[in-house]
């Protein structure tokens, strides 16, 4: 068993880990770091962010009306001291990628161009064109590239966290190219995986977003916070669902049923003129996703070889709007759908694209197991509630995981010492765990992709856009069904090198454990708030459950708890948009 020490380690190279890298490089640059990630850095998933990341800059906006739009778009669940936190820091955080080279969108004068996002009272999304995520990637991973306290191990899995006397110590991590599992401890960890869009089959999410961090966490004994909350975006592109940006609702697209009627008037969001913000296609996500469940039960979408849609028309914009602003909305639509929306309009329908909840942590990134952080989508820090912003997580991963990053620091400055032969016996005993389990197993019948497939079906069927107690009764039961057939399951490929066969069977035993928090969270949150919509409990409940929910990992199924939400200057109200 090979070991490696260090100060901190971060699993992850997105965004969340990135920042924090950066952050740990600079500030603390006698730390040694280790930055381990399944993939290379360059292909985590914030790369695939389109339409831009929020922060306050232009005179005309203050930071009370981010505050507000966060906590109405949150449907009061995020946490109002978080947010604030969030809010104040962001315009740093986006001015600092500006100085380290992000190539920000420009307006004619020089100033930095922000666009309108759905749910916000006023344009304050800068971006780069629309490959945002893209271009904050690119500038993160130059800008980490020059640190030499920073040990990239790129391409290893982590599959366990090590915990000695409570404290977590490090990971035990398999080497993807010669098979080995290793032991990288550290004396603090942040985690910063990204989400777990791939519980579910029609996601825009990348097919590494499995939610490793979150499942780490929970089987160390942290609690997934507040996962029954999951964000369809409105305008994926049928079948393969890739994302169509907020953007180009931002720079003026609308939504158009088969009649080619701007339905959205119909469910609360209009009337479409006078032009609004917060209203019609700038509305918030889970409302735009739930109206165009409601239209297609009134038979008013379109048909598409992939189910209904609607149309989003950019026409109007003109090819030279469309070429500066959304090139790569044109880009995406002629070459996975066929449609240059130059010229038609651009079937789109919703897509499961980010799951709120995750890690519980504090608003420095601590989980309750000491040493142990989390950033980024993986976490769940209470910011965006029942339902996230468009353009707020990209800033999120900056100020959280500049904040993880600090915290870790003083964290391993005070606990300098490793429990090195114990934390390398735990690393050995998980390496023989999954040879005896999954390598040298005889037997088993049951394969990962029909078992993953099933499970993306249980999910969609009874967690998606509209919920009922018995609906997710049934994918509770369903999904404990999965997790017996799961111990049958057996690998055609046995080999060492880059065996993605066992990559994608501990992925699975991680989305099995996650869904199942997440279905158990959604049965008992007996009422309607953000994107979590239940048929049977329509109304907001917020004598009972103005409260984040608390899964934690038990041998049967998970045990669910609640915690106060922390309000402080904005008191919950009715969530009124389009007027
Ligand atoms: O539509 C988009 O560009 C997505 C942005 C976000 O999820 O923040």
């Amino acid at each position: 068993m090979e070991s490696h020490e260090y100060d901190v380690v971060i699993v992850g190279g997105g965004g969340a880990g990135l920042r924090a890298a950066i952050e740990l490089g600079e500030s603390f640059p006698k730390l040694r770091i280790a930055v381990v990630s399944k993939v290379y850095p360059m292909r985590s998933h914030t790369v695939a962010a389109e339409g831009g990341a929020a922060a306050v800059i232009k005179s005309n906006d203050s930071l009370e009306n981010h505050c507000h739009d966060t906590v109405s778009g949150s449907d009061w669940l995020g946490d109002q001291d978080v947010i604030e936190t969030f809010v104040k820091e962001a315009p740093d955080e986006l001015i600092r990628m500006e100085h380290w080279g992000c190539p920000w969108s420009r307006e004619p004068n020089g100033q930095v161009a922000v666009r309108p996002f759905g749910g916000m009272v006023i344009e304050r999304t800068w971006f780069a064109a629309d490959k945002t995520g893209f271009h904050m990637l690119h500038t993160l991973y130059q800008t980490a590239l020059k640190f030499q306290s920073l040990k990239w191990y790129d391409e290893w899995f982590v599959t366990k966290l090590l915990v000695d006397n409570g404290r977590c110590q490090g990971v035990a991590a398999i080497e993807l190219l010669t098979g080995q599992l290793h032991a990288i401890l550290g004396k603090a960890v942040i985690l910063c995986t990204g989400g777990a869009g791939r519980l579910f089959p029609f996601t825009t999410n990348g097919a590494i977003k499995t939610g490793d961090g979150m499942f780490l966490a929970y089987q160390a004994g942290v609690a997934l916070k507040d996962m029954e909350f999951v964000q369809y975006h409105p305008t994926g592109l049928p079948g393969s669902g890739i994302l169509i940006t907020e953007a180009a609702r931002g720079e003026g697209g609308i939504l158009t049923n088969k009649d080619g009627y701007r339905y959205l008037q119909d469910y609360g969001l209009g009337p479409p003129e006078p032009f609004r913000k917060r209203a019609m296609e700038l509305g918030p996500r889970d409302r735009l996703s739930q109206a165009f469940v409601q239209e297609e039960a009134k038979g008013r979408t379109i048909s598409t070889p992939f189910g209904s849609a609607v149309y989003l028309d950019l026409r109007h914009l003109g090819e030279a709007t469309i070429n500066k602003k959304l090139p790569f909305v044109r880009e995406l639509s002629k070459n996975y759908a066929g449609i240059d929306p130059v010229y038609k309009p651009i079937p789109v329908r919703p897509v499961i694209h980010y799951v709120m909840g995750g890690v519980d942590t504090d608003v420095e990134g601590a989980t309750v197991v000491p040493g142990l952080y989390a950033a980024g989508e993986c976490a769940c820090i209470s910011l965006n509630g029942a339902n996230r912003l468009g353009s707020n997580s990209l800033t999120e991963l900056l100020v959280f995981g500049r904040r993880a990053a600090h915290a870790a620091a003083q964290f391993a400055a005070e606990n300098p010492a490793l429990a090195s032969e114990k934390l390398k016996a735990q690393a050995s005993d998980e390496q023989e765990r999954i040879a005896s389990q999954f390598i040298r197993k005889q037997g088993g019948n049951e394969r990962v992709a029909t078992l993953r497939l099933e499970l993306n079906r249980l999910m969609e069927a009874g967690a998606g856009i509209y919920r009922s107690g018995d609906g997710l009764q049934k994918a509770c039961s369903g999904i404990a069904a999965l997790k017996d057939r799961f111990r049958n399951v057996a690998l055609d490929d046995r080999s060492l090198s880059y065996n993605t066969e066992l990559i994608s069977v501990l992925e699975l035993e991680f989305l099995l454990d996650i869904g199942q928090s997440l279905l158990h969270s959604a049965l008992c949150r007996t009422e309607s708030r953000g994107s979590h919509q239940r048929t049977d409990h329509t109304a907001r409940d917020d004598q009972k459950f103005l409260k984040h929910s608390m899964a934690y990992r038990t041998d049967a199924e998970p045990r669910i708890e609640y915690k106060d939400v922390v309000i402080t200057r904005w008191p919950p109200k009715e969530r009124v948009y389009g007027k």
